[in-house]
């Protein structure tokens, strides 16, 4: 497995878009991932997941600080699941300037159940998804449906 942290070194190595399945993570990996990945590889591209851990998606009192960050431990759980590349770029890469623009999902889906406890979380989660796919340019992308309100939410974005 390789592991990229600019857009420009994947863009280097998947110079066309549409050539790969995407994971994306935000590390702390779990088998529910790993799962993830090995559907992802039934579609027989190469299989790109990402960690980043996405600040806009944190309430103030939500400890963004104290999200579990496991690096290596996550590599060798995406490099034994078959993952072919690694995207781990770091909040300079993805926000290189404070993201004012934002993503702001229909209110009718993302402001209910969790998004009504958790206010502007799909916005943060919209919005790094929306750059994610651009950096990645995937054909097939893989969320989990334990979060079943974002895969609709994400869903309907694309
Ligand atoms: O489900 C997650 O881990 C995150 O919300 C995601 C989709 C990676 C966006 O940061």
């Amino acid at each position: 497995m390789k592991t990229l942290h600019t857009i420009a070194d994947l863009r280097a190595l998947l110079p066309e878009a549409g050539t790969c399945a995407f994971v994306p993570t935000m590390g702390n990996l779990h088998e529910g991932h790993l799962s993830l990945v090995r559907q992802a590889r039934n579609h027989g591209l190469p299989v790109v997941a990402s960690i980043f851990v996405n600040r806009l998606q944190f309430a103030p009192h939500e400890d963004f600080d104290r999200y579990p960050r496991t690096l290596a431990r996550d590599c060798e759980l995406l490099d034994s699941a078959g993952c072919d590349i690694l995207f781990a770029p770091d909040e300079r890469e993805l926000y290189p300037q404070p993201q004012s623009y934002k993503v702001t999902p229909d209110p009718a889906l993302a402001g209910i159940l969790e998004g009504h406890f958790r206010p502007g979380f799909f916005t943060g989660v919209c919005t790094v998804v929306m750059k994610l796919f651009g950096c990645v340019r995937p054909s097939v992308a893989v969320f989990g449906k334990k979060d079943y309100q974002q895969l609709m939410v994400i869903r309907r974005m694309v």
